[in-house]
């Protein structure tokens, strides 16, 4: 948001309300490599970007809580006094998903006025539903006087979303707008919540290109590969019996039991359990210096979720060979749940205008679409802006 949009915003809400707010911000975010093993105990590598959803709070007298937003023309009023209230399958479903489950936690919370502008493209997969969650968190939180551990608020964001919202993502998300840092991937273990920043050298940059498609069976597809995920669990743990999650396979045992799964349930264990290896490995090439063995990995990264996965399309991979075949890029994959939505790119940082140049070319050429090519730094994670 620049300068004159934000003035504008404070304006509405002074309009509305008639007091000056506090304001608190959360980040999207762009995963570089660790896709699909959040919900499966194993590890993911994502950085926030400079795209948030912006919170203006001001506490009422009674325990009501009015959500207006700039995105949307519709607003909320619920009572926290009275009756837990329900989802309504509504954008504001995100907000009164995360005062419920604070509620819920504890932390009793005031009334408050809000009005929420998002900035994180919607659907686009760049998290713009972790963004409002951990952005109504600090907001309801702030202005109630109360504060809680980062981790533990992505936890119950992502319990917000989980069991209100009805959507059943995994960690990685609500974490990285939770705990992100500037200039940082965070090498995140899903399991412990252990975390370690990993330094983004200087003459890369973060790439994102939006390939403007969301297919509508992401969402069932996604809770569709959860499912298969549980079911190599629930039969390799007949061999293997200590392992309760994929992240407890390794890739020789797999090999050893491949016999007894399913083709299908196969490749889906393979995936994640290769995927936990690449990320590691992607770990220590960064922490290195080697790009070029980042780049190889988030392009086998790509592969594994075409192919074995499953969760590409048509435009992903477009995005991504387009992305392959020019000087200067080291990686290039899809990024989020997949079905549409983005890449990610690690593109030398004098060679970035030309990659826009051509991939957008190439993109619209090929698609009739034109793509939304975003440069962003890594940004740090949630919290109160001071005007
Ligand atoms: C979505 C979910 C995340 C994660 C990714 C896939 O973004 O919200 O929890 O599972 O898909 O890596």
């Amino acid at each position: 948001m620049n300068i004159t949009e934000a003035s504008g915003w404070l304006h509405k809400f002074r309009l509305l309300h008639g007091t000056s707010p506090q304001v608190y911000r959360a980040p999207g975010r762009v995963n570089l490599i660790g896709e699909h093993t959040d919900y499966n105990d194993g590890f993911v590598m994502p950085a926030a970007i400079e795209f948030y959803t912006w919170i203006a709070v001001a506490a009422r007298d009674d325990r009501r809580l009015v959500v207006h937003s700039t995105n949307f023309p519709d607003s909320i009023e619920v009572d926290l006094e009275t009756d837990e209230p329900s989802p309504r399958n509504h954008w504001t479903d995100y907000v009164v998903g995360v005062a419920v489950m604070l509620e819920r936690a504890g932390h009793h919370l005031r009334g408050a006025n809000l009005l929420v502008h998002g900035e994180v493209p919607i659907g686009a997969g760049l998290s713009s539903s972790a963004a409002i969650e951990v952005a109504t968190g600090f907001a309801l939180l702030g202005v109630s006087g109360l504060s809680m551990q980062r981790s533990d608020l992505a936890k119950l964001c992502q319990r917000a979303e989980n069991e209100f919202v009805g959507a059943r993502c995994g960690i990685m998300d609500q974490f990285i707008s939770c705990c992100g840092r500037a200039g940082h991937a965070l090498l995140l273990d899903c399991r412990t919540l252990d975390y370690r920043m990993l330094q983004l050298p200087e003459e890369v940059s973060l790439v994102i290109c939006n390939t403007m498609v969301k297919h509508k069976i992401a969402s069932g597809e996604y809770n569709a590969r959860r499912a298969e995920c549980e079911e190599g669990v629930l039969r390799l743990s007949r061999f293997l019996p200590n392992v309760r999650a994929l992240r407890d396979v390794s890739l020789s045992d797999l090999e050893r039991y491949a016999g007894s799964l399913p083709e299908t349930i196969y490749r889906r264990c393979r995936h994640v359990v290769a995927e936990n290896q690449r990320v590691t490995n992607a770990a220590r090439s960064l922490e290195r210096g080697d790009l070029t063995e980042f780049g190889k990995l988030m392009r086998a990264s790509h592969l594994s979720l075409r192919d074995d996965f499953q969760v590409s399309c048509a435009e992903l991979d477009l995005m991504v060979d387009l992305a392959g075949k020019l000087d200067g890029v080291f990686g290039a994959r899809m990024t989020g749940g997949g079905f549409g939505g983005c890449t990610i790119n690690l593109v030398r940082t004098e060679t970035v205008p030309e990659f826009q140049r051509k991939v957008a070319s190439g993109y619209e050429k090929a698609t009739g679409l034109v793509p939304q090519i975003i440069v962003t730094p890594a940004a740090a994670g949630a919290g109160e802006v001071q005007k």
